[in-house]
């Protein structure tokens, strides 16, 4: 788990991506890593999630790919046996990340005041989603727990753009930015996976002017 954590960190921004269409899990996936993001964290809004994750990790082995917007265990099993690297949730369920940690999955759940992030601390986990990062406060709210909270990192999400992506990016317990900014719906639909490559190569550029 702390591999994946590590590599997360490493790679520094993690595309959030909906999936209607199965058809478009593979090119897309591949418009991000073309960009130079290997990576996507694949929604459960979509009936289609599980099968997406599936085909992409046969097809792109390179690929980190996790499970997002995950509410229950059930979702949990489903993105295990799709094969999913790590699972991710708006909220903090106490079940959830119970359960994740039963199975050795990375979990990485949602928190947006302290309340969250205690439950968080009290669960062993080191990194939570700040979400809906940019409605709950921004960078602010993130700096103002992280007075008391020195250890916890965060992967804020939820607003995210690459205009206020490197204020996030600057502040240390930002271990990476999250957000559907490089794939938004309308581009998928459209299969502009050009354009796709074009936006995840304009975030990681922004990404490096930072972290260099
Ligand atoms: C998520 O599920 O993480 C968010 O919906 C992504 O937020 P964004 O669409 O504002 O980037």
């Amino acid at each position: 788990m702390d591999d994946i954590l590590k590599r997360i960190g490493e790679l520094g921004i993690v595309p959030v991506i909906k999936i209607e269409d199965v058809e478009k899990a593979v090119p897309l996936a591949q418009a991000l890593y073309n960009g130079g993001l290997p990576c996507a964290e694949i929604t459960f809004r979509t009936k289609a999630a599980a099968e997406a994750i599936r085909r992409v990790r046969e097809t792109l082995p390179g690929m980190l790919v996790g499970a997002g917007t995950i509410l229950n265990k059930e979702q949990v099993d489903q993105s295990i046996e799709a094969g999913a690297a790590f699972i991710v949730s708006p909220g903090f369920n106490p079940k959830v990340v119970k359960y994740c940690k039963e199975k050795g999955i990375l979990i990485i759940p949602g928190c947006s005041n302290p309340s969250d992030v205690e439950q968080a601390i009290e669960l062993d986990l080191k990194v939570v989603k700040f979400f809906p990062a940019e409605a709950a406060g921004g960078l602010k709210m993130i700096k103002s727990m992280a007075a008391p909270y020195a250890e916890m990192k965060f992967m804020p999400t939820g607003g995210l753009t690459p205009q206020n992506m490197s204020d996030y990016l600057s502040f240390p317990n930002v271990v990476a930015c999250g957000g559907s900014w490089m794939a938004k719906d309308e581009l998928v639909e459209a299969g502009d996976f050009e354009q796709i490559t074009l936006l995840t190569r304009n975030a990681i550029e922004i990404m490096l002017g930072f972290r260099l």
